[in-house]
């Protein structure tokens, strides 16, 4: 059966092979047979980045390319501004009475993030504290069915069905519809240092829109394996991030499967598996960041894309909306 999934970025910047490993490959699939909506979640995105308006507002129209770059297609898929369907942010109002601050404290993935901060903690808005209910907003008023997210977003579709149940108990009517998160299984694309996942923040990426010499650079400076101090001596493969990327880009297995045992047993030296991977990887990204480069001669062309997106999915917010407000009884004429 052809579902609604319902997926989105909270856009600081452009995106990464990381976000390509992951997201990316998941929503290009779930295309062909399911209606997407993609959100480019700029006010989810200051939620965290309170003021930097100019910086979330051109990393709107970077991530848009990016989509298009690889190839999602704006027939199958709806792309759109979150800040453009303000339905959302007013059933993020009505659903925030439904969750108490102890609930959104427990969110193991906000408990996470508010550990992050540190001693920053007492800084945290009130805004941000609350965004799993702004993305359970976005996914019941655009009747998202289909949810696909990695493992740290799990608790935003468990507190998603939550607060739909809640909200259906307190007005007497399954209005909202609960959702069902799709687990991807791909694993995490490591940074180029090792330490952790790929990540802006971390400043460990390789961006879609990384040119050739960013690219060869990043490889050279990626981790492999402490320990492999001359070719003679065998290396390691786990936690060396060469490997980790050629697991995940490389399309040539049997070649791949024959430089790892080459490389375990000893004799291969680390410049010849970064070459390989600098090719497969070059290779990856150039058709990428050429027609990345051609949809951006026409910023008219992508802006007027998101904004058709954005009011086809300001219909069926509205629809649900309409409905959520009158079993509320706001409704007066
Ligand atoms: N929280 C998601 C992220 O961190 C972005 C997002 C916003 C989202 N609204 C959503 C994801 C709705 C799925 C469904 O990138």
């Amino acid at each position: 059966m052809s579902q609604t999934v319902v997926t989105g970025d909270r856009t600081i910047g452009p995106l990464h092979l990381g976000h390509f490993a992951g997201s990316l490959q998941t929503r290009l699939q779930l295309q062909q047979n399911h209606h997407s909506f993609i959100l480019l979640a700029d006010t989810q995105a200051l939620a965290d980045h309170q003021g930097d308006y100019r910086q979330v507002r051109q990393a709107v129209i970077d991530v848009a390319l990016d989509y298009l770059a690889v190839g999602i297609d704006p027939k199958k898929s709806t792309i759109l501004i979150q800040s453009m369907v303000p339905e959302l942010a007013e059933l993020s109002f009505y659903l925030m009475n439904l969750v108490s601050v102890a609930r959104l404290e427990r969110n193991p993935t906000v408990k996470a993030e508010l550990r992050a901060k540190g001693n920053e903690g007492h800084k945290v808005s009130a805004g941000f504290l609350s965004y799993p209910v702004s993305q359970a907003a976005d996914i019941t008023a655009l009747r998202g069915t289909l949810i696909p997210v990695g493992a740290d977003q799990l608790p935003m579709i468990e507190q998603t069905n939550e607060i739909v149940r809640r909200f259906n108990q307190t007005v007497g009517s399954e209005i909202l519809h609960e959702c069902q998160a799709l687990l991807s299984n791909t694993t995490r694309l490591p940074g180029i240092d090792g330490k952790g996942k790929m990540s802006r923040s971390a400043g460990n990426q390789i961006s879609l829109s990384a040119s050739s010499d960013e690219i060869t650079a990043a490889v050279n400076k990626m981790y492999t394996d402490a320990n492999h101090l001359t070719i003679g001596s065998p290396g390691q493969l786990e936690g060396n991030v060469v490997f980790s990327f050629l697991d995940a880009f490389d399309s040539d297995s049997a070649q791949l499967t024959e430089l790892k045992a080459q490389y375990q047993h000893g004799g291969l030296a680390d410049a010849v598996i970064k070459a390989r991977l600098n090719d497969v990887l070059q290779n990856l990204i150039a058709p990428i960041r050429q027609r990345r480069h051609e949809l951006a001669q026409d910023s008219d062309a992508i802006l007027s894309l998101l904004l058709c997106g954005s009011a086809k999915a300001r219909e069926t917010a509205a629809l649900t909306l309409h409905k959520v407000k009158t079993a509320m009884g706001m409704y007066y004429f």
